[in-house]
């Protein structure tokens, strides 16, 4: 499982990218408000040079006619640009157009498998359930995840689910035994994901022991000026 981030947050994409685990960033609306009033183009163009891979933006219109337009324009933003398509009827119809076109689509805002059904029928490249977003109202948010990714594995079906709206931990190990090809992860979680107690009594315990042993020696001797001096 490929792990991208849901954010838009600058700092917080060139931290993911610099730890070489994130090969994707997943933005919308509520995303991008958060970084204040911004320059939108400017943002998305920002964050295409910087992740190196898909970039997933959403459209705005309500109608076919008006996201075709908007995704048309957006694509020519950036080379790796995945426009983000809400998953109704008028999605549905954008998303026939703009996959004849080979604009790529990620199926957003998917509750259902049968929502699924209906973008990868158009040709998405993505299909995001929102898994948080189910759970919030007392559904099985996994569950959803499951049924499409066997859906498309039982059709050979290229679209890719990313599972989105993660809220928690949990939810990455879930995704990940859900088969899901990606889940997006907030910044937040995507730091937890490495934390463990053992792990940091473990580094804890070794330097101590070595310490008391080996005294102040180096592995590698000392360095200065970003130099090797001694061993
Ligand atoms: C995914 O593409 C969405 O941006 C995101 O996961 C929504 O998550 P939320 O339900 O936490 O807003």
């Amino acid at each position: 499982m490929r792990l991208f981030l849901d954010t838009a947050n600058i700092g917080h994409i060139r931290h993911g990218v610099e730890l070489g685990i994130i090969s994707g960033v997943t933005t919308n609306p509520s995303l991008v408000s958060k970084e204040g009033k911004v320059n939108y183009q400017k943002l998305v163009k920002e964050i295409c040079s910087i992740v190196p891979g898909p970039v997933s933006t959403e459209v705005l219109s309500q109608d076919a006619h008006g996201m075709i337009a908007e995704a048309r324009e957006i694509a020519k933003w950036a080379g790796n640009i995945v426009v983000k398509i809400p998953a109704n009827l008028e999605g549905v119809k954008a998303t026939s157009v703009l996959c004849k076109e080979n604009i790529k689509v990620n199926f957003t805002l998917c509750f259902s498998l049968n929502q699924a059904l209906l973008g990868a029928a158009a040709g998405a490249a993505f299909i995001s359930p929102f898994v948080g977003r189910l759970d919030d109202i007392g559904e099985d948010g996994m569950k959803v995840v499951v049924d499409i990714v066997q859906f498309l594995d039982y059709y050979q079906l290229p679209a890719q689910v990313i599972a989105a709206s993660i809220r928690h931990t949990q939810h990455c190990i879930m995704a990940a035994k859900a088969g899901a090809h990606i889940a997006t992860v907030p910044y937040k979680v995507l730091l937890q994901m490495i934390q463990h107690p053992l792990t940091d009594i473990g580094v804890k315990r070794f330097i101590q022991d070595w310490e008391k042993v080996m005294g102040d020696q180096k592995v590698i001797g000392s360095m200065k000026n970003n130099r090797l001096v001694g061993s």
